[in-house]
């Protein structure tokens, strides 16, 4: 595969309501992100994805959008955002903005418009259906609804509109109306907008649930319909795939299994440059309640998984590589150790170092770089997310009770993620002068970024080094990937070799010393040490310590 700027790049997620705030409001701004660029520059990360921005009346924070070509007002303006693309590429930063064109908001003028009239010239924007039945009492409403298609932020799909007396279809919240992706005008319309912002100077999008687009409501085809793909190659050719423009794709695809992963991502298909699949995360969700209900993260599951990747995709499309982005728990407390200040360090760089020396591009999420960890909050009134709250009230007290879902909220709703960045151990963190939309996590004190500068042996500095030896070692770019000693029960070993040059990563994902295999044991004088997490490695090598991971070169 010919190679693209983007494939050794390392990607940072914002999350601007949750990154830094300069207004004293309580709530993250642009002129925040601006104010950190020089942060994320020494980094060394060089596109920064950023969640939507756009004017919003926030029910899901942004990703419920009401005008696609403007801010909203508590980020900033259409100023700032120039602004923040200007100065972010004078450090090497190019902006991925989020693509949300599964839904708008219920407050986008196409929805105001569709929804008060059937002649309306917006109604063919949106999903509507009549009644199954004449209604006539209000208690009818639940049950002429057009199916049983459930929405994914509980409930069912199907919301009532009076003016016309039928319903509108939302995958996600009442206020989410999904776009009719079979009405060519809303390509149209989409394709505009992209090629407005690229217009702007951003790199490309991240794309929001784009697996929702191609569904076919009355076949009850939702995840990866049949159109799906021709969409896609439309989207291509109208718009980031233009000639001249050097962009970067990624696809939020929950249901793609590594062979559609490769329709989207293989060049010649002209699609999308790499998209995103959660089967890490999803492998351990109840069949039934999902995440609500989830089981403890097995490692040797989790081996199999990533390892099924890299093979599938060595040699045809491309992988993205992630633990962490806004809708997930915290990776040192999901798949690492966070009872202890060891362990939750030793485990959040060796967890990096499993992916960030994988095929692919590392995506960070903020304060990932830190080691911060997941938030117990008290109350439910002090969680905010839509998806959190809706659950709740779905599952309490018919399937779960109160107890059993406050311990899936603690170990995986989407809060986790959004509680403010830690700048240091000011109030808040150093998020805001005012008070934080949510709550601050307590460990701030400790865990915060102006401790991590002044610690050499810190998560951010060991980041870095990552970050910098994906620049400059094409063999962790571009490498084969080979997993190596699949036997051992508490390690992960696998290596990466590319014209002549090789890595061979070690990992022990337990909170125990464990011994090497024997064909590891002593490595040959060739294989040179190139990083770890510990400070000395063992000499001779024998074992490996807690969460040790450690990384050898060899050069033929
Ligand atoms: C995606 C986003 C999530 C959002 C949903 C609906 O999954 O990552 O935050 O709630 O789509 O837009």
């Amino acid at each position: 595969m010919e190679h693209n700027w983007w494939q050794n790049a390392v990607v940072y997620q914002v999350y601007p309501r949750s990154f830094k705030d300069s207004t004293g409001d309580g709530i993250g701004d642009l002129n925040g992100i601006i104010e950190k660029l020089n942060y994320l520059e020494a980094l060394g990360v060089n596109i920064l994805w950023l969640s939507p921005v756009y004017k919003s009346p926030m029910d899901d924070n942004g990703y419920d959008i009401s005008d696609y070509q403007d801010i909203a007002p508590e980020f900033g303006t259409l100023e700032d955002m120039a602004r923040l693309i200007r100065e972010a590429d004078l450090r090497g930063i190019k902006i991925m903005m989020d693509l949300v064109v599964n839904h708008t908001s219920d407050e986008h003028p196409w929805f105001q418009s569709a929804k008060q009239s059937k002649d309306s010239p917006y109604r063919d924007y949106y999903i509507f259906r009549p009644p199954t039945f004449e209604i006539k009492t209000p208690e009818d409403i639940e049950k002429a609804v057009p199916s049983d298609i459930g929405s994914i932020f509980s409930g069912s799909a199907w919301a009532y509109n009076e003016a016309t007396q039928d319903y509108y279809f939302h995958l996600f919240s009442k206020r989410q109306p999904d776009l009719n992706w079979e009405n060519p005008a809303v390509a149209d319309e989409i394709h505009h907008m992209m090629n407005w912002w690229l217009d702007k100077g951003i790199a490309g999008f991240r794309m929001d649930v784009i697996d929702l687009i191609g569904k076919e409501i009355d076949q009850k085809i939702i995840g990866n319909g049949p159109r799906l793909h021709h969409l896609l190659k439309d989207m291509h050719n109208a718009t980031f795939g233009c000639e001249g423009r050097h962009t970067v794709t990624v696809g939020e695809t929950w249901g793609a299994t590594p062979e559609i992963a490769k329709l989207y991502s293989k060049p010649e298909e002209k699609e999308l440059s790499m998209v995103f699949q959660f089967e890490h995360v999803t492998a351990f969700h109840d069949p039934e309640l999902g995440k609500w209900r989830s089981r403890a993260v097995n490692f040797n599951e989790l081996k199999t998984i990533f390892a099924k990747w890299q093979t599938e995709l060595a040699n045809d499309g491309w992988n993205s590589l992630f633990w962490n982005n806004h809708d997930l728990p915290r990776v040192v407390s999901k798949y690492g150790n966070d009872t202890t200040e060891a362990h939750r360090i030793a485990s959040a760089k060796m967890l990096a170092t499993m992916i960030h020396f994988m095929k692919g591009t590392p995506y960070i999420y903020q304060g990932e770089e830190l080691g911060m960890t997941n938030i117990r909050f008290d109350h439910l009134s002090d969680y905010k997310d839509i998806e959190t709250l809706n659950a709740y009230t779905a599952h309490v007290p018919s399937d779960l009770s109160h107890d059993d879902m406050m311990a899936g909220i603690y170990a995986d709703g989407r809060d986790n993620a959004r509680t403010p960045m830690q700048w240091s151990s000011a109030p808040y963190g150093g998020f805001t002068d005012g008070t934080p939309w949510i709550g601050t996590n307590p460990n701030y004190a400790t865990i915060n970024a102006e401790a991590c500068l002044n610690d050499e042996d810190s998560i951010f500095y060991y980041y870095q080094k990552l970050i910098h030896a994906r620049k400059t070692e094409p063999a962790i770019v571009y490498g084969d990937f080979e997993w190596l000693c699949q036997e051992a029960e508490q390690l992960f070993i696998y290596k990466r070799g590319y014209k002549g040059e090789s890595f061979l990563v070690l990992l022990n994902h337990s909170d125990a010393q464990v011994t090497l295999p024997n064909s590891l044991i002593n490595l040959n004088p060739d294989w040179i040490y190139f990083l770890g997490n510990y400070p000395e490695t063992i000499q001779p090598l024998s074992y490996l310590r807690p969460y040790e991971a450690l990384v050898f070169k060899q050069t033929l």
